[in-house]
Parts: C-alpha cells; structure tokens; sequence
C-alpha cells in the first residue's frame, strides 16, 4: 500500500483526466474516488490513458448512503465497477455509516461477499467510530483493512485513530489540509515548522500523517503541488513538533463541516 493517495474531490471531466494523468506522472499510485464523487467514469478513463499496469495501480471507490441494503449494494458496487471499466476495485470502503439507518452492517456483509466474488480486493469504510467498528467485527467477524476518517490538525481525531491501531486497522486521513475550509496551511506554527525543516506547511501536515502511521489522501490538481506533497521521505519531525501539531486540536469544533457520524447523513 502506498503512504500517500491522491484523493479526487472536485476532480471532473476531462480536466479531471489531465490531473489525473500528471498525478499518476508524479508518483501517485492509488487513487481515491467514490460514486459521490461524480467521476468514477474519468478516473477510469485516466488509467486507462496512463502509461501504467493497471496492477501497480490501487483504485478505491465508496459505497453511497442509499445503497446500505445488501441487494442495493452488491449491484452499486458492479455498476460502480462498470463506470470506470475495471474488473476488480482494490479497494472498496463504505463511506458513512449512518446509523440512525441501521443497515452499515448488512452494506459490510455485502462488502464481505463482493470480495469472496472477486469484486474486490481490500473492504474497509470510511468514518466509523470504534462502537460501528466493533459491532461490524462482532456480528461478521471480518475485520476492515481501512477506516478512512477526517484528520486534519485542527482536528486530529487521535481517538479514533488510536481506536483503529487497536484493531489492527490503517488509518487514512481525508481532508489533510483542512479542504481550504479551514486557515491551517497558513498557521503560524506549522509555518515555523515547516522553516525549520526547508518544508512547506502542507508537506509538513503530510509528514505528520506518515510519521503517526496514518496514509493521508491529498486532494490536488496542481503539478506543483502533486509532486510537492510526495516530497515528505527525506526529513524527520521532532516528537516535540509532532505533540504541537498534536495540540492545534480544537476538538469537535475543528471538524470542517461539523460532520459527526453519529448524526451525519449523505446518501448520494
Ligand atoms: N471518506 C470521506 O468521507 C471523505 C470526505 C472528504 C474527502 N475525502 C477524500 O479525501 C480527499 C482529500 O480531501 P479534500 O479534497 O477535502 O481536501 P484536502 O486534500 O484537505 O485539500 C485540498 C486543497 O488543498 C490544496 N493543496 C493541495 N496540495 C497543496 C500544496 N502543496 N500547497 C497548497 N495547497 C495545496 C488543493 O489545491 P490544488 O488542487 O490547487 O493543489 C485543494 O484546494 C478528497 O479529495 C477525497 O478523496 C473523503
């Protein structure tokens, strides 16, 4: 599994494809999209165009809200597949539990199922709490590989990342930087650290990420900043820098959109 995913949020068409293609230029390697996206078919379009063996690739798609039922599943999860024209996801995540609906666990044994069928090859989810992750664990006795969750510094969600190291689960973190929803690339300490290291604040949020084993999926369109924020091996943080990052936390407030999955609901 890489250390770093291209994450695709607003990454459409054929201009999509051109981002696409010059991340996959810079070294990226999987690839991170869902049918909420919108652009499953340009993901599939640009690895197809890419100069690439679709085995050195990892494509990873979500399951929407409205297709928590078993049956609605199994079939999103093909049509999903159609979309971008391959025969197997490497990954395939649930992308919100919404448990007010009650169904996160029939949608896991669909999952579960789906990969016994070749469909996939990795079943993970996406921000679930330790109490959704137990229950799937418990009542399936399948483990996900991923739990792909809201991490940035000014909301680190430490808990549930510790929660997921428990279980033997990676930890991936969407939105590293905030979604430009947020001010934390321009933060005064992460702008000191970032000069201490000859860095700039985005590589040093994403070195945090690396260093506490958390892949981050980085949303970019640019070139500059493709290649940029793979540029995180050749410098270490200090446990001092990381514990100030670590303290940027402003707890729930933090989070960019006051998501919380207990009451969240996205079903397309
Ligand atoms: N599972 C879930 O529920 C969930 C929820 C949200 C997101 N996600 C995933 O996580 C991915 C990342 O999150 P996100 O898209 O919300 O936002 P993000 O990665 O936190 O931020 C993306 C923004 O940062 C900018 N950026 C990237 N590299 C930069 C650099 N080196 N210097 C300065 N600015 C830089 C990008 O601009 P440029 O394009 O100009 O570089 C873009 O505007 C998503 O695309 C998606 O794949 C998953």
């Amino acid at each position: 599994m890489p250390s770093i995913g291209l994450g695709t949020v607003n990454i459409n068409g054929s201009q999509g494809i051109k981002s696409v293609l010059t991340a996959i230029k810079a070294g990226y390697r999987l690839i991170d999209t869902s049918t909420n996206y919108n652009n499953e078919g340009m993901v599939g379009e640009a690895i197809r165009r890419a100069d690439i063996p679709r085995d050195e690739l990892i494509i990873s798609s979500k399951l929407p809200g409205e297709a928590h039922s078993y049956d609605q599943a199994v079939n999103m999860i093909q049509e999903s597949l159609y979309r971008i024209g391959i025969d197997y996801f490497d990954k395939y995540l649930i992308h919100w539990p919404l448990p007010k609906q009650g169904k996160y666990v029939e949608a896991w044994q669909a999952l579960i199922d789906a990969q016994k069928f070749g469909l996939i090859q990795r079943i993970g989810v996406c921000n679930f709490l330790p109490e959704h992750l137990d229950n799937i664990i418990n009542k399936t006795g399948v483990r996900p590989v991923t739990n792909q969750i809201e991490r940035h510094p000014y909301f680190n969600n430490n808990d549930v990342v510790n929660a997921n190291k428990e279980r033997g689960i990676l930890s991936e973190a969407w939105s590293p930087f905030g979604r430009e929803l947020n001010d934390v690339l321009t933060h005064s300490k992460i702008e000191e650290i970032a000069r201490k290291h000859g860095k700039d604040p985005a590589q040093i949020i994403i070195r945090w990420n690396v260093q506490n084993g958390v892949l981050p999926v980085v949303k970019s369109s640019d070139y500059r900043h493709q290649q940029a924020n793979l540029q995180v091996f050749d410098f270490e943080l200090t446990k001092e820098e990381v514990q100030e990052i670590d303290a940027l936390d402003k707890g729930e407030s933090g989070r960019v959109e006051g998501q919380h999955p207990n009451e969240y609901e996205e079903f397309h």
